[in-house]
């Protein structure tokens, strides 16, 4: 079992839902968080608002001062920040937990991205780095939820690197309830990323916070 509890996480876009909730639960499990925004002040009152030794800092610090770095902004801003931190980001482990999704009148769907997916999108501008794709369907409310002592789901984790998947792996273990699953390379992201909106469905049908279950593993 890979050891992560000597690690920084950094997350860009760290103000938002997702980012707050990822942060909250390492910060809880005892890892050092800073949360990334493009306005500092703003990281700061998100780190101020999740308690438990978080701080907060501009997303370039973020990127250049963590050991490892989650992405969690939408994908509208996703390539463009991270071209913006090549060079902060390079020899890192970059974790991508964004979907690419559009919503009209019949609900979620996937948007095609042209480098397959934005966790590929990711890879191909940041060379450098170690890009890991995970935490696509972990719900932020049901991170945020203080109620919530267990979360139920596992965590698809996929990438290149053994290493950097292992490693990220053990991260998503450390929420109480997750377990970290190997789920392939890279190349097989996109259907990860668009199965969220296979779970948006659910949880509007069934009002639900829906994960997923690996079974016979
Ligand atoms: N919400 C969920 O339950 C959930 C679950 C799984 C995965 N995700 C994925 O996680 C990502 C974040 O989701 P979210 O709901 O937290 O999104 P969000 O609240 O809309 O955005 C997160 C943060 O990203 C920053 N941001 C917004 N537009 C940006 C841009 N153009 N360039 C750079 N930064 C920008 C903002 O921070 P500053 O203004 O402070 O810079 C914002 O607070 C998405 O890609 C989503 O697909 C979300």
């Amino acid at each position: 079992m890979t050891d992560v509890s000597g690690l920084s996480i950094g997350i860009l876009g760290g103000t938002g839902d997702q980012g707050k909730g990822l942060a909250r639960r390492f910060a809880l499990a005892g890892l050092k968080v800073v949360i990334g925004s493009r306005r500092a002040e703003r990281a700061r009152e998100a780190a101020e608002s999740i308690g438990a030794g978080a701080t907060g800092a501009d997303n370039a610090v973020v990127a250049a001062e963590c050991d490892l770095v989650i992405v969690a902004v939408p994908y509208d801003g996703h390539k463009a920040l991270l071209e913006s931190l090549a060079t902060q980001l390079a020899g890192k482990i970059v974790v991508d937990c964004v979907n690419p999704l559009g919503f009209d009148k019949q609900g979620a769907y996937a948007l095609p991205v042209e480098e397959g997916s934005a966790a590929q999108q990711a890879a191909a501008v940041l060379p450098e780095s170690r890009v890991v794709a995970a935490f696509h369907h972990v719900s932020a409310v049901v991170l945020m939820d203080p109620a919530v002592e267990k979360v139920d789901l596992d965590v698809l984790v996929l990438g290149d690197d053994r290493e950097a998947t292992d490693t990220v792996q053990a991260l998503a273990d450390l929420i109480p309830g997750v377990r970290g699953v190997y789920g392939g390379r890279l190349r097989n992201a996109f259907q990860v990323e668009a199965l969220t909106a296979n779970i948006i469905s659910v949880n509007r049908r069934y009002k639900a916070h829906a994960g997923i279950r690996v079974t016979d593993i």
